[in-house]
């Protein structure tokens, strides 16, 4: 198993999976170690969506409407639609990150946090057990079809959905500024 500074370093954003589908035991190791994650007042607001097939054809197909909308030949858009929902079923696995969001402005802010370092957790887990993640945000996650694909509670608010899978090949790492150019030294 490598060790942190070798998982943190390995860690890329996995756009192709094999065919194996994480175990049961996989996925709840993936989950206790996002529980971990550090969490101001212990409010624990992240809540896991583990979507299996039907789930990720359901939500690859609000994401398929969404596409399709922006399509104006009715065949093409039509093609998108089942395409996207298509491709999604045949992930390995996804899981979705909700919190509950707080009344409290400040606590809803530094559970936005803590539920994002969850999720990192999740993705450092998974290299650690030969996995990989892709993590996706964006519109999907207000579209009431996807909330619905999900059963996600009123007072939830989806925070992330991470692709899951073996890797089917281990990207380069994308070129980043160094974090030397990037910091100051204060006396
Ligand atoms: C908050 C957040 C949201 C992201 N959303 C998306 C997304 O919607 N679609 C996508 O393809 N990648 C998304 N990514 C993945 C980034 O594109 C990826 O981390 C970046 O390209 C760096 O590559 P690496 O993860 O392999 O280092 C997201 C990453 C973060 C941290």
């Amino acid at each position: 198993m490598p060790n942190t500074l070798e998982t943190l370093h390995g860690r890329r954003s996995i756009r192709q999976f094999t065919t194996h589908e994480p175990s049961r035991a996989d996925i709840e190791a993936l989950l206790d170690a996002a529980v971990t994650a550090p969490n101001h007042r212990l409010t624990q607001p992240w809540r896991f969506y583990v979507l299996g097939p039907q789930a990720r054809h359901a939500y690859g197909l609000a994401l398929g409407n969404r596409k399709a909308k922006k399509i104006e030949d009715p065949t093409a858009a039509d093609s998108m639609r089942n395409k996207v929902a298509e491709e999604h079923a045949s992930l390995p696995l996804m899981i979705a990150v909700a919190m509950i969001e707080d009344a409290n402005p400040e606590i809803r802010e530094e559970d936005l946090a803590a539920t994002m370092m969850a999720v990192q957790n999740i993705s450092l887990a998974a290299v650690s057990l030969g996995l990989g993640t892709h993590l996706k945000t964006g519109a999907i996650m207000q579209d009431p079809a996807a909330r619905a694909a999900l059963g996600v509670a009123d007072g939830e608010r989806i925070v992330a959905v991470l692709n899951v899978g073996e890797p089917a090949t281990q990207p380069p790492a994308k070129e980043r500024k160094s974090a030397a150019s990037l910091t100051k030294w204060l006396p």
